[in-house]
């Protein structure tokens, strides 16, 4: 079992840093294999909206992005990890998520499990880590949690040993959840209602997106 976790922070030994490696231990402890990649340290394209993903499959761009999408294609489990920035996630971070448009499309993380983790100055961390979560959902996952705390320093969190814990015991949760396909029926549900929206964007966009009629066709969905 593959656990990817993905620090969105640019400081890799900040505050975040600390909840995401507390989480990815927790995961290789209980059996997994674990790989973590900071976002700030590839070269990184905007999505500029020109749609050939959705005609191809490819992105225009073959950068850091395309090989950490790549990874999270291998990965059983991913953890996002971000600092609040302005009550998101990350520039950084943002621009993986703006950059999978097709992977929402086609859903292209489809059984695989999630969980994030979120730091923040002041409020608003459980805020950024639930955003982070929505991103993994609309990409097909199922997520199991989040774990969020607030900074006293750079290195330092409020309250840490609690702080940790929650981590910890997020890791380890999101390896039980793979090992046991849990299903969360809210989830479920609503991504019920999502894949039928997108369903019908699929076969309105089909002349001019060839590659995803046929990713749906592939996997039974149409
Ligand atoms: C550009 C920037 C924007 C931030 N925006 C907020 C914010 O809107 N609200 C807040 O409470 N903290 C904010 N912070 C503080 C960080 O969320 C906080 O220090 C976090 O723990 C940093 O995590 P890191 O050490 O992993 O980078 C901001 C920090 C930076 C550098």
């Amino acid at each position: 079992m593959k656990i990817l976790g993905i620090l969105g922070s640019p400081r890799d030994r900040g505050n975040t840093v600390l909840l995401l490696d507390a989480a990815l231990a927790a995961a290789a402890e209980a059996g997994a294999q674990t790989e973590k990649v900071g976002v700030s340290d590839l070269d990184l394209n905007f999505c500029i909206g020109c749609g050939k993903c959705y005609a191809t499959g490819q992105c225009i761009y073959d950068d850091g992005v395309t090989m950490l999408q790549s990874k999270m294609m291998e990965a059983d489990g991913i953890i996002l990890a971000s600092p609040n920035y302005i009550q998101s996630v990350t520039a950084q971070l943002k621009t993986l998520m703006d950059r999978s448009s097709l992977h929402i499309h086609c859903f292209l993380f489809d059984g695989k499990y999630g969980a994030s983790v979120a730091t923040t100055g002041g409020a608003g961390a459980e805020q950024v880590a639930e955003f982070a979560n929505q991103y993994l959902q609309v990409c097909g996952m199922q997520t199991v949690g989040i774990a969020a705390a607030q900074a006293a320093g750079v290195g330092a969190l409020v309250e840490q040993e609690a702080a940790l814990a929650r981590a910890t015991a997020l890791g380890t949760d999101l390896v039980a959840a793979i090992g046991e396909r849990r299903e969360y029926p809210d989830q479920m549900a609503a991504h019920e209602v999502f894949a039928e929206h997108m369903k019908q964007l699929v076969v309105a966009m089909s002349d001019m997106a060839p590659f995803q009629v046929e990713h749906w066709r592939k996997m039974g969905w149409l």
